[in-house]
């Protein structure tokens, strides 16, 4: 992070005293985390999280009987997958490595390095299932041994799918499991992430923040080197996991019943060709809400305590009012300050004072359109201008009144995801996708006299255009598109893309191929696997992996390197392996270089070019 003198000096003599400061800190250890499932959940004393060991028996290589017709829904390679390609994997081992333990080492002191790994530092409510941790050796009366080796899980695959100690038996069964409407697997407690707000709202609590699941990443810890949590696109960030499933219309079972409407209603298949396309608009609905809902508790939890609320409301602000270059021109000065919506007038705010957080506004304008809600937007305009009222009258606000406007906008949303969410296939189509993507990038024409997006709002436009467009050429080809189909429709997009990947560096996680080789090799020399047939083994699992959507899960029968992991790859090994200093400074060097890459992006942004770009891009599309 570039550090501005100037902007530092006034900011420290009037927000940051060290008083302030050692309130914030003792805060963030008070905060107790509240309960990220529902109290259903909670009340069944049958219902608690598993360890992904116990997946590993089914999902790590489709065994000798698969058949892809009548097994068609997992590609049984989810496991490999999240293990050696999703950084979910390495979630708990970053707290173990070197940034983790500096990090606490600079907030608490020489415990610090302790602290990070205990339900104390708030790290393991989203670097690993504390909370779940803790509730299966209550609940399944497991020995407190047990806790730790859960933890190293990190970001487990029940940590997203939800406890499965009650449906772990009977989903495995299709003939039976695929008759079940989703509400009915959520009560046995499995969560419908195939519905775009429930998926939005779970990889939002730990990307954007969630004061009621003690996932808060503050300041200080910003200051002591967590990377700034960047503008969260679901759709894209869904893809770069990487995926472990396909995108619907490549699943074999349920292309054969596109037409089935049981099916349809179960795995909320309505729209199938736009389903990236609706996650996209209602998951930056859901960012919008959860990012208020942030700045509103925490406005809450400091109740009127004055001392404390400057630092504690740096952590929901917007980062690069602070931390930019200072410059001139300034494309900042230019736009104003406040809160913007396309096509409208800047709702001013004071020069020169953070504002909460503001890239999920930028695209607020164009759901609601997408959702025949236009007339919304100026509805939020109104709220908007209450809440710049409240931060007017103090930096960072007065907390009551940033708790109860921002809680108007909160409500503002509910209202909108409904109508959003509703996946009618006359929503969710061609004409209209194209019809609306030339609306936005008219939104931003660099004629217009609206306001200018940030880099954040910028990232996040490009991102949701990226996956719409890849959907609006698939669409071409009709209900199911053949492989062939699919991969030119995602190289055209990349090729399309391409001047936004430069500029806005859109891509999350975009070293993953490299980190992958590099976890992959780990995890052989663990595994002790020495064979012939072992780098083969290796290449046809990463080109699996690599695109799922059209790859055939046969080709990982009897696959050499995952065959091993059957049994499981210990997660005591896989921690140590990856605390392998040599390990270590090879990922490092990767983290460090996708960080730096982005700040390079934000600090060369220019806005007119982006502009430009968009105008480049509504030309395709006629
Ligand atoms: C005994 C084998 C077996 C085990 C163990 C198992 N699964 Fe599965 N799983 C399956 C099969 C088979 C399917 C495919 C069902 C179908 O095609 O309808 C499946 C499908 C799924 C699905 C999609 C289900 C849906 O309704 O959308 C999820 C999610 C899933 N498994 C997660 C897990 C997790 C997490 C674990 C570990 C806690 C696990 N599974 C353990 C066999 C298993
Ligand atoms: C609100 C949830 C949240 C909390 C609380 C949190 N983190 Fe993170 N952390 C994240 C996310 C999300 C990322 C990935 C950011 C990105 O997209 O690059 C991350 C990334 C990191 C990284 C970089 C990992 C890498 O691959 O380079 C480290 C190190 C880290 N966190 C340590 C910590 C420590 C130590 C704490 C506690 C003091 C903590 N985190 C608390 C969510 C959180
Ligand atoms: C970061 C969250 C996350 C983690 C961790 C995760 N999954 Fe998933 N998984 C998803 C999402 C999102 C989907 C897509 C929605 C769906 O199909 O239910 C999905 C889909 C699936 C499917 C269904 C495939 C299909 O085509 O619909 C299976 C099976 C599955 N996951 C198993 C696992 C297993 C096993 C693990 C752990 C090894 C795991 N997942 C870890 C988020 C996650
Ligand atoms: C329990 C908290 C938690 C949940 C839920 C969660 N994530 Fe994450 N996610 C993290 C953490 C922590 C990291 C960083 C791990 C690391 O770097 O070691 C991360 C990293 C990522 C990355 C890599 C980002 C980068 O630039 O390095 C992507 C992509 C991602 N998550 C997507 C998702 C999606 C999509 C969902 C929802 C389906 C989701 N996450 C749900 C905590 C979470
Ligand atoms: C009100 C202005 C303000 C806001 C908003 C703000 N910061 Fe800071 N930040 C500061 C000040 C002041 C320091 C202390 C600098 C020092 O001690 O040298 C700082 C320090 C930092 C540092 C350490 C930089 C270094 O190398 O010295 C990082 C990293 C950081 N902030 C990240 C963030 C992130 C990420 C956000 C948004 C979530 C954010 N900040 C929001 C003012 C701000």
């Amino acid at each position: 992070m570039r550090h501005q003198p100037i902007a530092a000096k006034t900011t420290r003599s009037s927000a940051l005293s060290i008083v302030g400061l050692a309130c914030a800190f003792l805060w963030s250890l008070d905060a107790q985390p509240a309960h990220a499932q529902p109290a259903k959940w909670k009340g069944d004393d049958t219902i608690f999280y598993q360890p992904s060991a116990e997946c590993t028996q089914c999902h790590v290589l489709p065994l000798a009987n698969y058949q892809p017709t009548t097994w068609a829904i997992s590609t049984f390679a989810e496991y490999p997958i999240w293990k050696t390609h999703d950084k979910h994997a390495q979630a708990y081992a970053v707290l173990e490595g070197d940034r983790g333990q500096k990090i606490g080492e600079s907030i608490w002191g020489a415990d610090g390095k302790e602290i990070v790994k205990t339900q104390k530092g708030g790290c393991l409510n989203c670097h690993a299932m504390f909370d779940h941790a803790q509730e299966m050796i209550e609940k399944a009366k497991k020995p407190k041994t047990e806790l730790d080796a859960f933890l190293k899980d990190g970001v487990s695959c029940g940590g997203c799918h939800g406890p499965s100690s009650k449906w772990k038996v009977p989903h495995s069964d299709p003939a039976t499991w695929r008759a079940k409407k989703a509400s009915e697997k959520e009560e046995m407690g499995m969560r419908d992430l195939r519905d775009p707000i429930k998926r939005g709202e779970l990889c939002v609590s730990c990307h954007v923040g969630n004061v009621e699941e003690g996932k808060v990443v503050t300041h200080a810890m910003f200051a002591a080197g967590h990377p700034p949590l960047p503008p969260i696109e679901v759709s894209s960030f869904s893809r770069n996991l990487p995926q472990h499933w396909r995108d619907p219309q490549f699943v074999p079972y349920f292309k054969e019943k596109a037409d089935d409407a049981s099916v349809i209603e179960n795995y909320h298949l309505q729209s199938m060709g736009f389903q990236r396309t609706r996650f996209a608009l209602v998951g930056s609905v859901v960012a919008l809400r959860e990012t208020m809902k942030l700045a509103r508790d925490q406005a809450r939890a400091v109740k009127d305590d004055a001392a404390r609320w400057p630092e504690i409301a740096m952590a929901h602000s917007d980062c690069y009012a602070c931390h930019h270059e200072l410059r001139a021109p300034s494309y900042r000065q230019a736009r104003g300050f406040g809160y913007q919506l396309a096509g409208r007038d800047i709702i001013r705010t004071i020069p020169g004072r953070p504002i909460i957080r503001a890239w999920p506004l930028g695209l607020v304008q164009f759901s609601a359109d997408f959702a025949e809600k236009p007339d919304q937007i100026g509805k939020l305009d109104g709220l908007l201008r209450g809440l710049a009222k409240a931060t007017n009258v103090r930096p960072f606000g007065n907390p009551a009144d940033i708790a109860s406007d921002t809680d108007k906008v909160v409500a503002w949303c509910d209202e909108l995801l409904a109508a959003l969410n509703d996946p009618d296939p006359k929503k969710y189509n061609r004409d209209l996708a194209v019809q609306q993507m030339q609306k936005l990038c008219d939104l931003y024409a660099p004629n217009k006299a609206g306001p200018t997006p940030d880099f954040e709002t910028a990232r996040q436009i490009a991102s949701v255009l990226k996956a719409m467009y890849e959907e609006v050429l698939l669409d071409k080809s009709g209900k199911s598109p053949t492989d062939e189909r699919a991969r030119q429709a995602m190289k055209e997009t990349n090729d399309t893309f391409d001047v936004f990947e430069k500029s806005l560096d859109l891509l999350p996680f975009k070293k993953r191929a490299e980190r992958t080789a590099i976890i992959m090799d780990m995890v052989r020399d663990k595994l002790m696997l020495k064979g012939e047939n072992i780098p083969d083994a290796m290449d046809k699992f990463r080109t699996f992996a690599k695109n799922i959507n059209v790859g055939d899960p046969a080709m990982l029968k009897g696959n050499a390197f995952l065959g091993p992991m059957l049994t499981g790859l210990s997660n005591d090994d896989f921690t140590a392996g990856l605390k392998d200093p040599k390990v270590v400074k090879a990922l490092q060097d990767l983290s460090d270089q996708e960080e730096q890459d982005l700040l390079n992006a934000i600090r060369d942004y220019d806005p007119a070019a982006f502009k430009q770009q968009l105008q480049q891009f509504a030309k395709k599309l006629r």
